[in-house]
């Protein structure tokens, strides 16, 4: 078995992703204005892609959720699938490191009606999330881990901290590729975390957990999903 190699299909990963996108999403100007301001802004684009966007807003929706927590803004093309998800009155905090990620998510959100939603945060989450604490902001309903994923297992023992029974966390990026299974990637600390991560999240007592792969406009990856018991 070769890891690693899924060039051969990415063509038609692609274009089955196109096929969905335009049989099951509404044509969205503002989400492609928001990836469009993302490359102007020399952004990376490893944004979530517009079927797994939709796939938050779902998770949002279908669970309730009025407080959501993400952890890595980038250009906030995620946080907008996430605020759309919820109920009036609802909340969305949204943790980024980099300053100019924060600036053009702020301009993105502000664009897509939700400034008054989303609260974006600048610092290393590992810095922000203990001054959430301290400030009471949770109980928080969904909390989507997507930054740096060496960082994964803190964030995971923060997002629990900040959950209620019945929180649900989702981590994206678990697969990388295969890189989660391929000796050639042991030294690899962005994989090595993400392993940490799910050995963590399998062995918490308060976790009952899943994994799904992806394949798709962005190639082979995966979610975890969890939720708080
Ligand atoms: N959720 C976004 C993609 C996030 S990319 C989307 O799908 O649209 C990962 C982001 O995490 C990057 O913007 C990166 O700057 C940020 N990041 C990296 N290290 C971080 C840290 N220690 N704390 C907070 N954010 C971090
Ligand atoms: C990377 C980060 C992401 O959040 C993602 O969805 C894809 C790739 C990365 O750092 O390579
Ligand atoms: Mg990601």
């Amino acid at each position: 078995m070769r890891l690693g190699h899924d060039v051969p299909v990415q063509e038609s990963w692609g274009a089955v992703d196109e096929h969905l996108a335009r049989a099951l999403l509404p044509a969205d100007a503002v989400l492609e204005q928001v990836l469009a301001e993302n490359r102007a802004a020399g952004l990376p684009a490893i944004d979530v892609s517009p079927l797994q966007g939709a796939f938050l807003t779902l998770l949002t929706r279908v669970s309730g959720a009025r407080r959501v927590l993400e952890i890595g803004t980038l250009g906030g093309y995620s946080t907008i699938h996430l605020a759309r998800g919820l109920p009036g009155g609802g909340r969305v905090v949204t943790l980024e490191f980099e300053p100019h990620h924060a600036e053009v998510a702020r301009r993105n959100l502000h664009r897509a009606g939700l400034a008054e939603v989303v609260e974006v945060r600048v610092g290393a989450a590992l810095d922000t999330l203990p001054v959430l604490e301290r400030e009471g902001a949770g109980p928080f309903d969904l909390v989507f881990i997507d930054a740096d994923k060496r960082g994964y297992p803190q964030y995971l023992e923060w997002a629990v901290r900040l959950s209620r029974p019945g929180t649900v966390l989702v981590g994206d990026n678990v697969v990388r590729r295969g890189g989660l299974v391929d000796p050639a990637a042991d030294g690899d600390p962005d994989v090595r975390g993400v392993r940490t991560f799910l050995d963590a999240v399998g062995a918490h007592p308060r976790l009952s957990a899943t994994a799904l792969q992806t394949v798709g406009a962005k190639g082979w990856d995966g979610f975890a999903l969890a939720v708080v018991d």
